[in-house]
């Protein structure tokens, strides 16, 4: 007969069934580093939640690229304190930028923290947490050697919509002055394009419509790889994957925008008309200073060239006001540009210093309010611009790839069934519409719709057809 075993005072872990509660902040490559972090805890029998009130570990995916980053987590994370209490067993982790930047010094800092990692420790997550269950607080954020980064395998079954998101490189060389992002996510590494169309077609198979391609400068793709083809090149093999209804990119780099990738509008069908190109400033000198690379010149040069390839295609920006020694002539030139630019959607930010970058040792000189002020200027000289361009929507036709049920969702009605949806255009519009069936037979269909009202963020419409799959 077996002795009963000794009662245990600490039981042994088991990743089996426990609960994790994702928090993301920051921008798209966050949210794909997500799913992998999901991903790898799923492969370790952990599930997702959305309920922070169940779960077992709740994680931050942290940004630092402007203001307080570690304010926004300490007070994410000291709001959901009381969980602690009522549940000893939970545990609280930072990744993402603010991790790397701060590693091991956020654990010193943050009694509360038990895991930090970075965005390069992704697969190590199993180890850290069991680590962690031993007692420790750990805090893992070495970065990979550029020569031997591997990049985490893409798992479809993860993605629960129409629409991927798909890392094709990490990092960036570029250094920009202000920008903290090639600190935190160290030199530019290009996936392999063979991997990428592979990772697209797995993708389709498991009902993938539409994939962005995301990388900090998708333009300088493959430079640090010989043998690997040119960005353009590479949008071209993602465009012809058989099923895979359209095709975008973020972020494109002005300086590297070259003519091959903005032609690509004009002669590849599925490239969604959509093209974000960040300019920071209207100012020569100021662009000077940023190391951006350009002049106004070279960046308006770049905006007629892929209007001239696709007439109607929508342009999105970003704009930094009170860079340091930005004048108030540099800003006028800034306020100039976005006026002749006439962008369909404009991203503003307040120069905001970032620790260990070049622009943060020089004095950060022009003051709140008037970076407040010119924030609300180009602002609200972008908002008159961006409604007359959603105004001229009303009465087009549009092909909407249908995301799922509208946030209006409303079915049934007088015995007739009737669904609302919700969809972007090619140029990345949602539109709302109804259609005469469940939302599931429409998700990841493309739908003909008559704009017939436009809202502030958003249109509205009616089928006119559905496309053929
Ligand atoms: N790789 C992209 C964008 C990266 S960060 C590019 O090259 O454009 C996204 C945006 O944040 C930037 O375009 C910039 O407008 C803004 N940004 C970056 N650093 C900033 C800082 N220190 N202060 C304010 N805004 C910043
Ligand atoms: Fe930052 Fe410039 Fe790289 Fe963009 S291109 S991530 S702004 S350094
Ligand atoms: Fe932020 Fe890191 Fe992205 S700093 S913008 S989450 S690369």
């Amino acid at each position: 007969m077996l002795e009963p075993a000794a009662p245990q005072l600490e039981p042994a872990f088991d990743a089996a069934n426990q609960r994790v509660h994702v928090i993301t902040h920051g921008c798209q490559m966050n949210v794909y580093d997500t799913h992998r972090i999901l991903q790898v805890l799923g492969a370790a029998g952990w599930v997702e939640t959305s309920d922070p009130t169940l779960a077992d570990l709740v994680l931050v995916n942290s940004c630092s690229v402007r203001d307080r980053p570690e304010k926004k987590i300490i007070g994410t994370l000291s709001r959901m304190l009381p969980l602690k209490e009522a549940h000893p067993g939970l545990r609280f982790g930072v990744c993402g930028c603010v991790a790397q930047q701060h590693g091991e010094s956020l654990l010193k800092k943050v009694p509360y923290i038990d895991i930090v990692f970075g965005p390069d420790r992704i697969a190590d997550l199993p180890e850290i947490i069991a680590e962690n269950r031993t007692g420790r607080r750990v805090a893992m954020t070495e970065l990979d050697d550029p020569s031997d980064h591997a990049f985490l395998p893409v798992d479809p079954t993860v993605e629960t919509g129409p629409s991927a998101f798909l890392t094709i490189m990490k990092g960036c060389d570029r250094f920009c002055s202000y920008c903290i992002v090639p600190y935190v996510r160290g030199r530019q590494v290009s996936k392999p394009a063979a991997v990428v169309v592979a990772e697209v077609e797995s993708l389709v198979r498991v009902g993938v419509r539409e994939v962005t391609l995301l990388g900090q400068n998708v333009n300088a793709y493959g430079k640090d790889r010989a043998g690997e083809p040119s960005f353009a090149d590479l949008l071209a093999r993602v465009a012809a994957v058989v099923g895979l209804y359209r095709v975008r990119f973020v972020t494109s780099h002005p300086a590297d925008a070259d003519d091959a990738m903005l032609d690509m509008f004009g002669s590849l069908p599925s490239l969604a008309k959509g093209l974000h190109l960040p300019v920071q400033s209207g100012s020569d000198s100021v662009l000077f200073r940023m190391r951006r690379g350009y002049d106004v010149a070279r960046y308006m040069d770049r905006l007629a060239r892929v209007r001239r390839a696709c007439p109607g295609i929508a342009l999105s920006s970003d704009i930094i006001v009170g860079y340091p020694g930005e004048t108030p002539e540099d800003f006028e030139a800034t306020m100039s540009l976005v006026q002749a630019a006439h962008f369909d959607s404009l991203f503003s930010f307040k120069y905001s210093p970032r620790p260990g970058t070049a622009a943060a040792k020089v004095k950060d000189d022009v003051p709140e309010t008037e970076k407040a002020a010119r924030l609300a200027r180009v602002q609200s000289l972008q908002d008159s611009i961006s409604a007359r361009r959603m105004n001229g929507y009303l009465g087009s036709e549009e092909v909407v790839l249908v995301e799922g049920p509208s946030r209006f969702a409303r079915v049934g009605g007088r015995g007739k069934l009737r669904t609302e949806v919700q969809g972007r255009t090619s140029t990345n519009v949602m539109v709302n519409f109804g259609i005469d069936r469940v939302a599931a037979e429409a998700r990841g269909r493309l739908v003909r719709v008559r704009i017939d009202e436009v809202l502030s963020h958003s249109l509205r419409g009616t089928v006119i057809s559905w496309e053929a799959d």
